[in-house]
């Protein structure tokens, strides 16, 4: 397992040799609703500032993997990480931004690259990367939002419940898988 700093990640340190991403912890960060929506008109269907707080708390100091999309919602590198976009068009770049044009790809450079590998967004890249995920830190938010994209169906039974925070309106769970 990597043996590279893990600032500011809430996951056990566990690790899983048989991932991918060299040795290192594949973790899907997302927040979805009661409808599974993720998503809507390329943005995030609800605005909770102690979300984005919990997810740069979450993923700072380590790799982000986006698809383009998600990095177009963004509209630039989030600080404090290093990101890496995975796009089909081999032309793309943005300043500050490690391309990557299949998951695979974008895993064997984040071996390479500081922390765990945090899959961050959005739904076509979950639906890739959920086979390969070793944790999950997932907001679960109690809403049921218009949403054109969503979080993938994956079987509970495969994951642990490692920690759990129940708040009014969401919930922050982090799974390990078994
Ligand atoms: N709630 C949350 O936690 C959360 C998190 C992240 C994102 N989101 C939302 O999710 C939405 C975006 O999700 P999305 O599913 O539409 O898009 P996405 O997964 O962010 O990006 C899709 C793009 O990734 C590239 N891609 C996908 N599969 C690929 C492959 N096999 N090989 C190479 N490149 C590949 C393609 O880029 P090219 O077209 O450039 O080839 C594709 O258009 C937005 O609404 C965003 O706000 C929500």
């Amino acid at each position: 397992m990597s043996d590279l700093p893990l600032t500011g990640s809430d996951v056990s340190p566990t690790g899983s040799d048989s991932s991918p991403g060299g040795g290192k912890r594949v973790v899907i960060v997302a927040a979805y609703a009661e409808n599974r929506g993720i998503g809507y008109a390329g943005g995030i269907p609800w605005h909770i500032p102690e979300d984005f707080a919990h997810f740069k708390a979450t993923t700072l100091g380590h790799t982000l993997v986006m698809g383009r999309a998600t990095y177009d919602s963004i509209g630039r590198p989030l600080p404090g990480r290093t990101t890496i976009v995975i796009t089909r068009d081999p032309e793309w770049s943005a300043e500050g931004v490690v391309v990557a044009h299949s998951l695979e790809e974008a895993f064997s450079l984040a071996a390479e690259l500081p922390g765990d590998v945090m899959v961050s967004g959005g739904s076509q890249i979950y639906e890739l990367a959920l086979p390969f995920a070793t944790h999950q830190v997932l907001t679960e938010v109690r809403l049921n939002p218009e949403a054109d994209v969503f979080f993938p169906e994956f079987n509970i039974a495969d994951w642990v419940e490692t920690k759990r925070i129940d708040r009014d309106d969401l919930s922050w769970v982090w799974l390990e898988r078994r």
